[in-house]
């Protein structure tokens, strides 16, 4: 039986559980290993005049501490433009940045050793947010463009015309398990490092440049993350680096990991965005022109900042045909942690802006969103090519609007709720469809490929390995899957290898949801090799040439753990024998699988091409519950569809649908980061920082896949799902925007994401909406109804 398709628990489904799971801190610490900790610099943007450590290096327990003097190699480096300084040197540009790493043996001496570093510095006047660094001038590279047709000319002659401005809050990643890595010397100034990353060929190169040598001396494994978000593309990097620095000094193992209130505090989140639009329409809501200016907030060094830029410009069409469109992005520079990937990589935020924008449209013209949504949705046959020039094809957008419209009795509740509205003194309701297109692929073409490593064993067991890094999306499960089908075993006698730079190298991250995608196919591609040798092997020993059966492999088939000759299935022999004949004729067992993205090509400079290899489509329609006097807002209902194709595993890819959607609810609703006038962080511990709990999971959730067997391109039909439902999430914000607009105010205009309950009370809080308050508590309190 194939096992594609079925609901293969997840790897870790009972070890998770049992708590037999191990994470990186879980590892007993080694023989004389060493805690190591940060002297953190303490304002966001300052000089550092002085740096006495004696004190602390006298310390007992504390076995080294470092500076930017001690780095061997490049203190100097960044995924992308090599501008981040691991350890200050002169000037530091946030708050937090190391300024020297103590390697102590234990909790208490790391502690004291950090009080006691004397550290003196001289501000430098701090810039923090996104509207401070468009007055500064304070910006990173160059502005990113891209357009199409005459948008001067379309906004000439455009019916309508609107203007706006929205504000889009960062993301914690609140990944459980914080950044940490372990490092162990070994000989000749070789390095193996534990790391929860999901990019250990970063690791590994970012590891070998701090210290000076060849990559090939640095190992970098990864068995798992107890969740990455992003946050661990290239952030975990740096723990890594101060771990290695500190191992090679001491020779002795080195643990680095940060408490869970330093990693939020010291570690990049999602980019803040802010949208400046321009739109014009007819009547109809048929969007003519829009002309948008995108600000993300970059932090203090570029990190991933460009191409998360060109992820929001990319998916600023969203679902919706835009024939004259004008962007132009910038990356502003600003004295906090680097921002970074988070699920979705600019995508939402470039979407919530379109998605604002419609419910704008239908606010003027005072019709339905969802019809305005319709009449602008890409089409089957015409208005089908996107802004940057990709061709949509077999596209489901318009079916899944409909469909989704008509299942969760949208027309009838909406007027039901409108009623409900018109009537209610203490709550508002409002509901919002929406949907996603999300673009598959890196996009960048170089990171569009991946190897992977199927080892055979005499009795039939496999152990593949890849680049991929499993972080809970399943992607071991997946990978598992493919090699059992391919090889035609049972799932049990697959294992998945932790990922290992030695084994499989120059692998790019686990993330744009590609991990399946491309690992799974490089796997297959090894497994492919495999069995083809040992179908001529098996071929050999079925044969029965007095028979007329002759020994050709092109008809031997793998299945159930077992080998056969299609022509005379009813004699097989089991796998496990086949591999030992395979074996004994010294016919290797081990092979390299490799795979690249076919066909995807996007110019920067002209900001035209086919980044993406398919889209993930979705919808979603969210309904909400307001309280009129506390702003207090809970989601009610959820109804949505996902198109993942042929989805690989259902119980997982509604896993990460369901995920993914929750994730994107508690962006646009109550996660909020609030920084005080130093720049520090005030939600920095879960307790300051709400992320949506069990509670605040929608009541009534439907959650179906839309079956989709015309997804050709990738690997067995299947569709990428990890990032894209969590814009789907956006419907939720999109749902409280309807609720404030029928107040009749300007208050759906003001609201920004996220919407937390203080922000839809300041919004609501305003002529009409405060007077109906006061009367009402009037009433309630001198008449008692
Ligand atoms: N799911 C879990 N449980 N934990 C995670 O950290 N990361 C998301 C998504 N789903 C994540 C997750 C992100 S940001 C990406 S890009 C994808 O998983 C990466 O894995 P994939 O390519 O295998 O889908
Ligand atoms: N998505 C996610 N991570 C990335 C990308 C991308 O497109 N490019 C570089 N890192
Ligand atoms: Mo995901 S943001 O591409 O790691």
């Amino acid at each position: 039986m194939p096992s594609i398709g079925k609901d293969i628990a997840h790897d870790s489904a009972v070890t998770h559980v049992t708590g037999e799971s191990v994470f990186l801190d879980d590892m007993p610490p080694l023989a004389g290993e060493l805690l190591a900790g940060i002297v953190p610099f303490p304002l966001a943007h300052g000089k550092l005049k002085r740096l006495d450590l004696s004190a602390a290096r006298a310390l007992p327990g504390v076995a080294a501490i470092l500076t930017a003097d001690d780095v061997p190699g490049h203190n100097l480096f960044g995924p992308a433009v090599k501008d981040e300084l691991l350890l200050v040197e002169d000037e530091a540009v946030f708050l937090g940045q190391p300024v020297a790493i103590i390697g102590a043996e234990n909790a208490d001496a790391l502690y004291q050793a950090r009080k006691l570093a004397a550290i003196e510095v001289e501000p430098l006047p701090p810039v923090f947010t996104i509207d401070q660094a468009i007055a500064e001038a304070q910006f990173f590279g160059n502005p990113r463009n891209m357009s199409r047709g005459d948008t001067d000319a379309a906004f000439a002659t455009a019916e309508n015309v609107i203007d706006g401005i929205l504000e889009i809050g960062g993301q914690e990643h609140f990944y459980l398990e914080s950044q940490i890595a372990i490092a162990i010397p070994g000989e000749q100034g070789q390095m193996t490092i534990h790391s929860s990353t999901q990019h250990p060929s970063e690791v590994q190169m970012m590891v070998a440049e701090v210290l000076g040598v060849p990559f090939n001396h640095v190992v970098c494994i990864c068995k798992r993350m107890g969740g990455g978000f992003g946050g661990k593309e290239t952030q975990a990097a740096q723990p890594a680096m101060m771990a290695a620095l500190l191992a090679a000094r001491t020779r002795r193992p080195v643990r680095f990991v940060y408490s869970k209130d330093d990693d939020m505090r010291f570690t990049g989140k999602r980019h803040p965005f802010k949208a400046v639009y321009r739109a014009g329409f007819n009547k109809d809501g048929i969007i003519t022109a829009i002309d948008v200016k995108l600000y993300s907030n970059g932090g203090c060094s570029t990190d991933l900042s460009f191409a998360v830029l060109e992820r929001s410009m990319l998916h600023l069409d969203n679902a919706y045909y835009l024939p004259n469109v004008r962007i132009e992005g910038r990356v502003c520079r600003t004295n906090l942690p680097s921002n970074t990937a988070f699920r979705g990589f600019g995508g939402p935020q470039g979407i919530s802006v379109i998605e604002n924008v419609i419910e704008e449209i239908a606010a003027v013209l005072k019709i339905d969103p969802l019809n305005v949504r319709q009449a602008n949705s890409y089409g089957i046959e015409s208005r089908n090519v996107t802004h940057y020039g990709q061709r949509l094809t077999n596209n489901v957008l318009p079916a899944l609007f409909q469909t989704l419209r008509e299942e969760c009795n949208y027309d009838a509740r909406k007027r039901e709720i409108d009623r409900f509205n018109s009537k209610s003194e203490t709550h508002l309701r409002g509901m919002a469809l929406s949907a996603v297109k999300f673009g598959i692929s890196f996009t960048r073409r170089t990171m569009n490929q991946a190897n992977a490593l199927v080892n055979v064993y005499q009795d039939g067991s496999v152990i593949v390995s890849t680049g991929a890094t499993e972080m809970g999306q399943g992607v071991f499960t997946r990978i598992k899957q493919v090699v059992a089908d391919e090889l035609g075993i049972l799932i049990t006698s697959v294992i998945t290898a932790p990922t290992s730079t030695d084994k499989n190298n120059n692998t790019s991250p686990t993330a744009a949801s590609a991990g399946t995608d491309l690992n799974g196919a490089a796997a297959a591609d090894a497994c492919r090799k495999i069995r083809q040798r040992l179908a001529t092997v098996a071929a050999a020993i079925l044969a029965r040439p007095a028979e007329g059966l002759t020994a050709e492999s092109d008809h031997i088939r793998f299945a159930d753990g077992l080998v056969f000759d299609e022509r005379s299935p009813e004699r097989f022999i089991a796998f496990g024998d086949v591999v030992c004949q395979a074996y004994e004729q010294r016919v290797s067992l081990g092979e390299r699988g490799f795979y690249i993205t076919p066909g995807v090509d996007f110019n920067r400079e002209t900001g035209k091409g086919s980044p993406f290899l398919y889209y993930t489509n979705g919808v979603a329609c969210s309904e909400v519950l307001i309280d009129r006097f506390t702003g207090e807002m809970s989601v009610t209902r959820v109804d949505l569809i996902m198109d993942v194709g042929k989805p690989l595993n259902p119980g997982i890819d509604r896993g990460q649908t369901i995920g993914g959607f929750v994730q994107g609810m508690g962006w646009v609703t109550g996660e909020e980061l609030v920084y005080g006038e130093k720049g520090q962080l005030l939600s920095n511990s879960p307790t300051t920082y709400k992320i949506p709990n069990i509670s605040d999971i929608p009541p009534v959730l439907n959650v179906r896949f839309l079956e989709n067997l015309d997804s050709k391109v990738s690997l067995y039909r299947s569709k990428a799902v990890g990032e894209p439902p969590l814009v789907l999430g956006i419907s939720v914000w999109l749902a409280v925007k309807d609720a404030l607009r029928s107040l009749g105010t300007d208050a759906a205009g003001r609201l920004s994401i996220p919407a937390t309950g203080e922000r839809i009370l300041a919004c609501m809080v305003g002529d009409y909406g405060e007077r109906r308050r006061v009367e009402f508590l009037a009433r309630y309190l001198l008449d008692g109804k």
